[in-house]
């Protein structure tokens, strides 16, 4: 059933509020990769009363379920653990309980079954994650656009990338969960205003652009944020179409800043690295699922002569086969990783990146 030239590989991902496994499979005389299958549950349900994902509920909710999430991968992809060539798991960057609760799952599966781990980094999964899905190899400009990061990276090839530019307050997704829940929205906050924006004007609100036409394509979310609670207020009391309107009106604005930022983006990578197969923009994390955001972007890629490359809905948030990915890739070209690898709340790509002019707070997994 298996064929000799395949590497099979077991993600798990906890690093946040999904619990999550997958079994791919990836092809090493062409490199080519295959979802066999792909778990996720997520714990909306549990932080939900909260607001916003409680860290300690959140481990305890990976622990009760991820042999349960595991066993389920395994079947579904109808292997057993002695077909696994690796088992990788997310190490980092995230919430610490939930990333110590999948990566000793999976250290304990590379002792019980002698194969060989791989601590996998969850933003080096979502930037790699086209690979799997189109087969989209590296070089490429980057939009990593999650609940915890709002970054352009110029990735260069695997384990190497180039951070251009971050955000200095919010991170985009943190930006939607914030709106949803001020204007009384449900959670995950980026659906709800994907949801309510179909039904709005997006000019009916004045909001302004953080950032625009700044030269470095550093991001800034929180006055935004803030923009919209006092128009929220000024409109008061909200009608539906009022809120339709402020949630039409916020994904506009947010659509321009990341356009004129992803253009900066683009001009300072053509200066880095001109070689025209460069010329590709890869959106990924789970706000690259934004409609609105995804064809603004595919826009401007056209009139720029750039490829526009995203990864299908289901693999944009967080997933399983996104790390197994990452395993596979690393496992072939000779990586493992002991038993005795941390687990690790902070963890950037680009470990030589200078912080943006003026960091401020950063997000939970920054
Ligand atoms: O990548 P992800 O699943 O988890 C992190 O690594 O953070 O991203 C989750 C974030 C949340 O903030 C969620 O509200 C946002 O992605 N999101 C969206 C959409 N779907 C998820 N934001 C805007 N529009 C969407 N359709
Ligand atoms: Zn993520």
């Amino acid at each position: 059933m298996r064929s000799p030239n395949e590497t099979v590989v077991l993600g798990i991902e906890t690093s946040c509020d999904e619990t999550a496994a997958a079994v791919v499979v990836r092809d090493r005389d062409t490199g080519a990769g295959r979802v066999l299958s792909n778990v996720v549950r997520s714990q909306w349900e549990q932080h939900r009363p909260f607001g916003g994902v409680v860290p300690e509920i959140a481990a305890r909710a990976h622990v009760e379920c991820l042999d349960q999430i595991i066993a389920e991968a395994m079947q579904g992809a109808g292997v057993g653990f002695s077909d696994l060539d690796a088992v990788a798991a997310t190490a980092g960057p995230g919430l610490i309980g939930g990333l110590i609760v999948g990566l000793t799952s999976a250290k304990a599966i590379a002792m019980a079954h002698g194969v060989p781990l791989l601590a996998v980094n969850h933003l080096e999964a979502h930037a790699l994650t086209v690979g799997l899905t189109e087969g989209l190899a590296p070089p490429y400009l980057l939009l990593l656009v999650s609940g915890g990061h709002s970054q352009v990276l110029l990735v260069e090839g695997v384990g190497s990338y180039r951070r251009l530019g971050t955000t200095i307050d919010d991170a985009l997704g943190e930006a939607f969960d914030k709106t949803a829940k001020l204007l009384g929205l449900g959670s995950p906050g980026g659906p709800a205003v994907e949801q309510m924006a179909r039904g709005g004007n997006p000019k009916a609100v004045a909001l302004p652009r953080p950032m625009f036409g700044r030269p470095e394509p550093h991001f800034s979310f929180a006055g935004l944020k803030t923009a919209v609670r006092q128009q929220a207020a000024a409109l008061a009391p909200l009608t539906e179409q009022k809120v339709a309107d402020l949630c039409a009106s916020f994904e506009a604005a947010v659509a321009d800043c990341v356009a004129d930022r992803v253009v900066r983006a683009m001009e300072l990578a053509e200066r880095l690295n001109a070689t025209p197969e460069a010329r590709k923009l890869v959106v990924a994390g789970g706000v690259a699922a934004n409609v609105r955001l995804r064809s603004r972007l595919a826009e401007l890629c056209a009139a720029r002569s750039y490829s526009f490359h995203a990864p299908p809905l289901a693999l944009c948030s967080d997933n399983a086969a996104m790390v197994a990915w990452v395993g596979a890739l690393r496992h072939d070209r000779g990586d493992a990783d002991g038993l005795d690898v941390p687990a690790r709340a902070r963890w950037p790509l680009d470990a030589s990146a200078v912080p943006a002019l003026g960091a401020g707070r950063l997000g939970a997994k920054a």
